[in-house]
């Protein structure tokens, strides 16, 4: 098979290399990737939303099958850009990839779906939004204010108090938020342990992945912003088979069922973000892809054809698989660059990449870099490297992932050194 990766960061990394292991792949191109995949995926020069750039190159190229990374594409319709010529994708139609893209349309779905979540209400109107917020007595609070559409991560805020709360729903309607800011929701406040459940689906059939732990802070401890997300460990092993057993059947089987009630197709991995909470999972949210950095630290697990799961969902024929994981550990910690998650900084020179290049359970994945012509890679962006060290024990997969960390380093360089310290610590008991 001839593949397409759409995407350039670091889930994409690991996908093509992943996609790569397949003995169906002949070839695989990636646009507009990234300079790490290179040797694996030959690189297109198309960004990942020009939808109709990307359908003349899958046509000409003999494309067999388009695999696409971020969810700007999904949520624009480059599922139906690509059916509508009978080119084959892995990904959710534009409809479906609502579940993403609207955070009023992920809670309708999952009203319908009976999905456990969070109480929330929707409005349009800042005036409505406040007068709600008024009402609720202050042991209401803390709220969760989210705009409706795509904000790369930054469109929830967490108010603890009516005034924080007045300062995001301000901030959403005067446009800070562009467009995703028109309409919001304000949500009931949850406390739980998050985890990350991914579901590949054709639509009708279901095939878990087992599932992440993602960081989404910027420092140490869970302290500052949100960030799209700093590291990630897999497995999550404080998650009990009972309790990863409701999440399928009680989040992720329904929303699946509901969207193809509505005629909204699904061939593409479904995310579910979902907080354990002492009275059980609740859903938090929806993507309708890969999770940025969770991929990385699941993918060199999987022993399972990646390629062949992915061309199944495509064709509606998923039903009867199952996917094998390696009991290694894995885990994954972001190298991001000065600034970020407010800005970042580029242009930066990445030292120690060579030295790190043979460690034995290391991957180096990367995200924002580019190739210059002294044959150096340089920062490009906010989440700059992924670092995964896959081993026996967290301690060992964590030792490693560090060891490497310490090798490499660019000015402003920063990451967090609590990936998977929890994990750590459970192994002991
Ligand atoms: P979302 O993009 O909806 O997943 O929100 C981003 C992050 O905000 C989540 O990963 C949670 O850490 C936090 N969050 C979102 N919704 C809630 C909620 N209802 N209660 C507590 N935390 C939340
Ligand atoms: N790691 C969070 C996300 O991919 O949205």
């Amino acid at each position: 098979m001839r593949v397409l990766v759409v995407g350039s960061g670091g889930r994409e990394h690991a996908l093509v290399e992943a996609l790569a292991q397949s003995p169906l792949a002949e070839e695989i191109f990636a646009a507009p990737g990234n300079p790490g995949m290179g040797g694996l995926a030959e690189l297109v020069d198309i960004p990942a939303d020009d939808l109709i750039a990307l359908r003349n190159f899958a046509r000409v190229a003999g494309i067999d099958l388009t695999v696409v990374g971020p969810e700007m594409p999904l949520v624009s319709g480059i599922a139906e850009a690509f059916w509508e010529e009978g080119l084959k994708v892995f990904g959710p139609s534009r409809a479906a990839a609502r579940i993403e893209g609207s955070k009023v349309f992920a809670k309708e779905v999952m009203r319908h779906a009976g999905v456990p979540a969070a109480h929330s209400e929707a409005f349009d109107r800042q005036a409505a939004a406040l007068a709600y917020l008024r009402s609720l007595p202050p042991d209401g609070y803390p709220v969760v204010v989210k705009v409706d559409g795509l904000a790369a991560g930054k469109g929830v805020m967490v108010a603890g108090s009516y005034e924080e709360a007045e300062e995001a729903v301000h901030a959403a309607f005067a446009g800070a938020f562009g467009a995703a800011g028109e309409r919001l929701i304000v949500e009931e406040y949850l406390t739980g342990r998050e985890a990350s459940v991914f579901a590949l689906t054709d639509g009708r059939n279901i095939l878990p992945f087992v599932p992440a732990q993602d960081y989404k802070r910027i420092y140490d401890g869970d302290e500052g912003p949100n960030t799209g997300g700093m590291g990630a460990y897999s497995p999550t092993m404080w998650m009990d088979a009972v309790t990863y057993a409701t999440i399928l059947e009680e989040i992720i089987t329904p929303t699946v069922h509901q969207l193809a009630l509505i005629g909204a197709r699904y061939t593409g991995l479904l995310y579910a973000g979902v907080m354990v909470t002492p009275e059980g999972p609740k859903a938090l949210e929806f993507n309708c892809r890969f999770g940025d950095p969770e991929t990385q630290a699941l993918l060199p697990r999987m022993e399972t054809d990646l390629l062949e799961l992915m061309a199944a969902c495509a064709e509606e024929s998923l039903g009867g698989r199952e996917i094998s994981w390696s009991p290694e550990r894995a885990v994954c910690v972001v190298l991001a660059s000065e600034g970020y998650p407010e800005s970042s900084s580029e242009g930066d020179k990445i030292l120690g990449l060579d030295e790190v290049a043979g460690m034995a359970g290391v991957r180096v994945y990367h995200a924002a870099t580019r190739l210059e012509e002294d044959g150096s890679f340089y920062t490009s962006g906010g989440r700059v490297l992924n670092v995964v060290g896959t081993g026996d024990s967290i301690m060992e997969a964590r030792a490693r992932a560090y060891a490497a960390v310490e090798l490499i380093d660019f000015p402003g360089m920063q990451y967090r050194t609590d990936i998977a310290l929890e994990a750590l610590e459970m192994e002991d008991l």
